[in-house]
């Protein structure tokens, strides 16, 4: 009989090893192993959803851990053993029948109403003096507008710690869904409507966010990047957007570049302010402060910008970005025109 038993031992041992190891996995989480976890609130939002979550875990181990137990307790208790007679029924027990009814319902009320408020929080309006942003998804990449200073930008969120942000969420094409999960839950942005959230960032950071909708074959590559900033670096971000692009000198590279923007076809779909119109892709006029491009595909470096412009549907399979015809040395050019455009 001890192979058998050595079998059941290892087999125990198994268990309990398995059973530990999401709790070992998640002790290696952090902030900055894993950015774009939902586990790290940093607005009063993702604080919200991270109690209301903590708390229905509360319940659900107690009830797991009483349930278990008393399963337990009962099957060493009451295993039939020879001799002993047949177990008394407990069928039509009142009391039993009574605590079984009600304590699921206890449980089911503790659960639904916190769940239900916190749902009501994060609906309600936003508060008075919130900062205005209406973002606009785009198959793939986020365009985001701040009407309070005429600013247009696309991919990388920049905001003010402290101050809530009220987000407006509309689409220019089929469903996306915003999600900084470090800000809150994901809220979905859906074509003929115009959703709302809300969050206030509580400490400076960089966060990234991801389109939490499948949207089409780059739905993986549109992503966002949040800048909290103290309010003083929040303004001169402001005055910098809200100047102009940068004119580059005569005769420099840059001005050719200029120049291979003007006549290679980028201004179909691009914006530079006092430069071009193009509404179909992100607006430009400041891209050369941004980190990165492609919806925070890649570093914003003159490499990668050469890569991307050289060949995009490449790099972002299906992206609507045009592979356009032109030298090497138009493209060195018009890297250093988008480069100089801090
Ligand atoms: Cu947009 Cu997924």
């Amino acid at each position: 009989m001890a192979a058998p038993d050595r079998g059941a031992k290892w087999l125990r041992l198994c268990a309990l090893l398995l059973g530990l190891l999401p709790l070992v996995l998640l002790l290696g989480c952090t902030l900055e192993q894993y950015p774009q976890s939902a586990m790290h609130p940093r607005s009063d939002y993702a604080i919200w959803l991270q109690d209301l979550l903590e708390g229905l875990v509360f319940w659900v181990v107690l009830i797991f851990v009483l349930v278990e137990g008393a399963l337990i307790v009962a099957v060493i208790r009451f295993r039939a053993r020879p001799g002993m007679p047949d177990p008394k029924p407990v069928h039509g027990h009142t009391g039993l029948e009574i605590a079984w009814t009600i304590a699921p319902a206890l449980i089911l009320a503790a659960v639904a109403v916190p769940t239900v408020a916190t749902v009501f929080k994060t609906q309600s309006k936003a508060p008075a003096g919130a900062l205005q942003v209406e973002v606009i998804g785009h198959q793939w990449w986020w365009e985001f507008r701040y009407p309070e200073y005429q600013i247009t930008t696309a991919n990388e969120l920049h905001v003010p710690v402290g101050r809530t942000v009220s987000v407006s969420l509309a689409t220019a094409d089929v469903i996306h869904s915003f999600w900084f999960p470090a800000m809150g839950g994901k809220r979905d942005v859906v074509p003929a409507r115009t959703n709302h959230m809300w969050f206030t960032p509580n400490s400076t950071g960089e966060f990234p966010g991801q389109c939490a909708e499948l949207c089409g074959i780059s739905h993986a590559n549109m992503r966002m990047k949040l800048f909290v900033r103290t309010p003083e670096e929040f303004d001169a971000w402001v005055v910098a957007q809200r100047a102009g692009p940068a004119e580059p000198d005569t005769l420099s590279t840059e001005a050719r570049g200029k120049q291979v923007f003007m006549t290679a076809g980028c201004v179909a779909c691009h914006t530079i302010n006092g430069v071009s119109n193009g509404v179909l892709g992100p607006n430009l006029t400041h891209v050369g402060g941004r980190s990165t491009i492609a919806a925070a595909l890649f570093d914003n470096t003159p490499h990668e910008l050469g890569k991307w412009i050289a060949d995009p549907p490449a790099r972002k399979p299906g992206t609507s970005m045009l592979k356009l015809p032109m030298s090497p040395d138009q493209l060195a050019d018009l890297v250093a025109y988008l480069t100089s455009l801090k």
